[in-house]
């Protein structure tokens, strides 16, 4: 990994990891409640969500004092979401981050509760953000709502699911992952434009590096279920062929995969060009999403 990203997310990672745990600890919740929230928070994730919208951010020059909360939500609408993918209902695995799954370890009642109510505090931590204008906050909510909800990850994971059934065209697969992963990414990085005050033009630009980077990133996502181990993923491999998903490397085989992800990779790199930065933080992570190995 390139230097300068390992110093951003070995300094960033910390005041992530603290700032959830704050924000979950201020909860009045049921101790169990909080255990099981507690554990799938800090199981040991990339924190590639919160890390985007600080890369924003960080690309522009700016400092908000908000931007580690609306960070957070989004991990925690991240974090919720996996809780319940992983869920026998849906795609029925064992094993995330390395650890057993929420409900292997609390049952499926509480896992589907602790998946709620870290969904309720993201919104929650938006709506109460203190350096933020009021404006800029609707704006936010009603954006983590699109992304997160029917007409983003939820209308996605039902389109996964209706994938297992039927083989679907390259163009409803492009659908699936924009919307089950590509929106809740496309949040981060509008939300730290948000933050930074980006102009419309910019905004653009950045919307269209999200699309792309949204896609290659699952892309990527189904090629190491393909090509890992469980031991390196920390989740089953060949998790998508046991439940018969649609993916990329179904459909195209990994090297027809492998073409897509590069194509994606290079369309987002293309939008970065007014950056005016040779290695801006987000082209440094569309480098990682598209090269790491877990
Ligand atoms: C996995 O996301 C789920 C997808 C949307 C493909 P990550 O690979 O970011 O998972 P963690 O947070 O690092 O565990
Ligand atoms: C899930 O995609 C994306 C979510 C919205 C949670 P996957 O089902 O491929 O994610 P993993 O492989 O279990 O992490
Ligand atoms: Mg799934
Ligand atoms: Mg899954
Ligand atoms: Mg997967």
């Amino acid at each position: 990994m390139d230097k300068q990203l390992q110093t951003f997310i070995s300094e960033k990672v910390p005041l992530i990891d603290a700032e959830l745990n704050r924000l979950i600890e201020l909860e009045k919740a049921p101790s169990s409640l909080k255990e099981s929230m507690l554990y799938s928070v800090n199981a040991g994730g990339k924190r590639i969500r919160p890390l985007l919208v600080l890369a924003v951010l960080a690309d522009f020059g700016k400092m908000s004092d908000d931007a580690l909360k609306v960070a957070c939500a989004a991990e925690l609408i991240h974090t919720y979401s996996l809780i319940h993918d992983d869920l026998p209902c849906m795609d029925d695995d064992d094993f995330r981050r390395g650890k057993p799954t929420n409900h292997k370890v609390y049952g499926e009642a509480a896992a589907v509760l602790a998946g709620d109510a870290l969904q309720t505090r993201a919104f929650g931590i938006l709506a109460s953000l203190e350096h933020t204008n009021p404006e800029q906050i609707i704006k936010l909510v009603a954006l983590l709502a699109d992304a997160s909800g029917a007409n983003g990850m939820v209308g996605g994971q039902i389109l996964d699911m209706e994938g297992e059934t039927a083989a679907l065209s390259l163009q409803e697969l492009e659908e699936v992952h924009m919307h089950k992963t590509g929106a809740l990414l496309s949040f981060c990085i509008e939300a730290g434009a948000i933050l930074s005050d980006a102009g419309d033009d910019e905004l653009q630009m950045l919307r269209q590096y999200a699309k792309n980077i949204g896609l290659a990133f699952q892309i990527k996502d189904d090629i190491l279920d393909v090509t890992s181990t469980t031991e390196q993923l920390g989740k089953p491999a060949n998790s998508d062929a046991t439940s018969d998903k649609s993916t990329y490397p179904s459909l195209l085989g990994l090297e027809g995969a492998q073409r897509q992800l590069d194509n994606y990779y290079h369309d987002a790199i293309e939008s970065l060009a007014f950056l005016k930065k040779e290695n801006s933080m987000l082209k440094l992570f569309a480098d990682y999403i598209v090269q790491r190995n877990t």
